[in-house]
């Protein structure tokens, strides 16, 4: 969701630096990408449609200089087009901005600021803000003038701004993510809270990975704050400075150094991230397991003792969360409530200081998850994080985090973060019923066989199902129990990477409707348990079969009605992890035969940071 990173140092090849950081935050947004360099007492804007990765960058590039600031896009106000491409800058050409979020009142701000005579070149509700920035330039400090604007603005947002003439960068947040690193650091006082930081260059991201390969010294900025860099009087080194918005007043920053081996990702051998990452479930099932033994009987207890407990989560996340229904009933005898993100303030009613709220979220900084934490704090709620990326702004708001161990997950489809965090879930159904050790032999079990199954063999044999069906126009997934939600989540990931037309239902209620779009050869995927709904499933697919319908059976056992069967170990109550990771790679596949790249699917965004 629009990735920025900016630099400014003890370094000439700013714009060099800003472009291979915006690289690696390519996952944020691909629709346009730009970058802004500070020359003399001037600031060059390059901007570009189409993705940062396939950049050609010549020798006449970059200039000289310390001072550079970038940014991807993920197109929310206005179309994809060089104009609408960030960095913006004020008519007067004096302040430059990226910016992720949205500007809600932009359009009574432009009004004001047209009435001033301003001019207005994109349909970007960013454009307001270099402009509201000059304008308050006139009878205030460039820091001031930042401020100002920053209280201003309604909305979600993160922007970095720098102003002609001036070696300084600023940066405010107000819900989109922020970090500021430190190139050496000094003096190193992770213990203190400081007011001003030193440091021989400084980057400001909304991930940490843009600029990891320099530092990991950072200081995450929370809502309401404000940064800015300036060279030392000295001329030899930079400082980072503090400030509330809404005062103006110096604020103390932690300097926390984060694991760099855990924040990195490369693609080693894989052709693609979404494949290395499906494969890396080798592990991190076992790694989701390994948490803090107080930490989940912590949770436990506070969903025995809640008077509603509620899993919330977006996309991905909230299909994993509808799976903690299934699961809670079945393991826990406990019902909870299940919603996505964005619904969760239609429940306000029901919010009170016995309630308990529990977020899942890869990146941690899902504008909906944040919101619902808003209304959350509001009424008192607890709150329970399960997430990816350790420092986001799920975990730091949460009362406990259950860390989900995955690892960098960098392809915008999840994979390895979401079988991560089903892990958690069933064990913290265990848990809550109180057979923890039973949670983790079956996960350990499950953890086990996906090492054995997960291979490349097994890889070939879901090719060549993707071979048979790839031009398809439709096709429908089926579960019943646990794995109803995860035909929900076969279906998102099928829609995300191979663009056919997927989609999700309970096995029974095929016949009630979504039977009229069988036509001979259909594909129907369908998780056919062992036990005792095998029978019902069974006779839901033979419906399908004597209408044509193509059978892809996921299964532990063969059946006559499959026309493929995709074999799965059989592991429990860990099912569902166990079956989603075949699908995940037929749309792998799938993707890859549509020659569509599985890693940044048109349209999406890794996290996103706006409602
Ligand atoms: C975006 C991504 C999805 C993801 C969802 C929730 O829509 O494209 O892959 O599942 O956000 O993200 P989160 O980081 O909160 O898990």
């Amino acid at each position: 969701m629009c990735g920025i990173i900016a630099f400014l140092g003890n370094r000439d090849n700013a714009g060099k630096i800003v472009v291979d950081g915006l690289k690696k935050l390519e996952y944020r947004g691909y629709d346009s990408f730009g970058f802004a360099e500070k020359i003399g007492d001037k600031i060059r804007v390059s901007k570009s449609v189409g993705k940062i990765s396939e950049f050609k960058e010549t020798a006449k590039t970059f200039a000289k200089t310390n001072l550079a600031f970038g940014h991807t896009r993920w197109a929310t106000h206005g179309k994809v087009n060089r104009v609408n491409a960030h960095p913006h800058a004020s008519a007067d050409s004096k302040v430059v901005v990226v910016h992720n979020g949205i500007v809600e009142n932009h359009a009574d701000l432009r009004k004001m600021l047209e009435k001033k005579g301003v001019k207005f070149v994109s349909e970007t509700d960013t454009e307001v803000i270099p402009n509201l920035i000059a304008d308050f330039l006139r009878k205030n400090s460039p820091r001031e003038a930042v401020r100002k604007t920053a209280q201003k603005l309604v909305g979600r947002f993160a922007f970095v701004a720098a102003i002609a003439g001036e070696s300084k960068l600023f940066a405010a947040r107000n819900g989109s993510p922020l970090i500021l690193g430190i190139e050496k650091f000094y003096p190193k006082s992770d213990e203190k809270l400081l007011a001003k930081v030193d440091g021989s260059a400084f980057f400001i991201g909304s991930d940490v990975p843009a600029f990891l390969d320099f530092t990991h010294d950072v200081v995450y900025l929370d809502d309401g704050e404000l940064v800015e860099i300036e060279e030392s009087p000295t001329k030899d080194h930079f400082h980072g400075h503090f400030f509330e918005i809404a005062s103006g007043r110096p604020i103390k920053k932690r300097v926390i150094s984060i694991d760099l081996k855990a924040s990195r990702a490369e693609k080693g051998d894989f052709t693609h991230f979404m494949l290395k990452e499906i494969f890396e479930q080798k592990e991190t099932i076992t790694r989701a397991l390994n948490q803090d033994e107080k930490q989940i009987e912590r949770v436990a207890e506070l969903i025995r003792r809640s008077f509603g407990t509620f899993f919330i989560g977006c996309g991905t996340a909230g299909k994993v969360c509808a799976t903690a229904e299934y699961l809670f009933a079945k393991i826990a005898r406990r019902h909870v409530n299940v919603i996505f993100g964005s619904e969760f303030d239609t429940q306000e009613a029901f919010l009170t200081d016995r309630t308990l709220l529990i977020a899942v979220s890869q990146s941690g900084e899902t504008a909906d998850i944040l919101e619902a934490y808003k209304i959350a704090k509001q009424k008192k709620v607890k709150t329970v994080g399960v997430v990816n990326v350790a420092g986001s702004s799920v975990a730091r708001q949460s009362d406990v985090v259950l860390p989900v161990n995955a690892g960098v997950e960098k392809a915008v489809a999840s994979t390895k973060a979401t079988t991560a965090q089903l892990a958690i879930l069933t064990l913290l159904a265990f848990t809550v019923a109180g057979k923890p050790e039973e949670g983790k032999r079956v996960l350990a079990e499950a953890a086990s066989s996906i090492n054995d199954f997960l291979n490349p063999r097994y890889s070939a044999h879901l090719e060549k199902i993707a071979r048979k069906i790839k031009n398809v126009e439709s096709l429908y997934i089926i579960g019943k129990g646990a794995d109803y939600p995860m035909a929900l989540e076969a279906a998102i990931k099928l829609q995300e990477v191979s663009y056919i037309h997927a989609e999700g239902f309970a096995a029974g209620e095929l016949k009630h409707g979504p039977l009229a779009l069988i036509t001979k050869g259909t594909p129907l995927i369908a998780f056919v348990p062992m036990g005792k709904f095998r029978a019902d499933v069974l006779s839901n697919v033979a419906e399908v079969k004597a209408r044509g319908g193509r059978i892809i059976g996921v299964s532990p056992k063969n059946d006559e009605l499959f026309d493929e069967w995709i074999r799965v170990p059989a592991v429990g109550a860990a099912q569902p992890i166990v079956n989603i990771i075949p699908i995940q790679l037929l749309a792998y596949h799938l993707a890859v035969l549509r020659k569509n790249n599985p890693d940044l699917p048109r349209n999406l965004a890794k996290s996103v940071t706006v409602k």
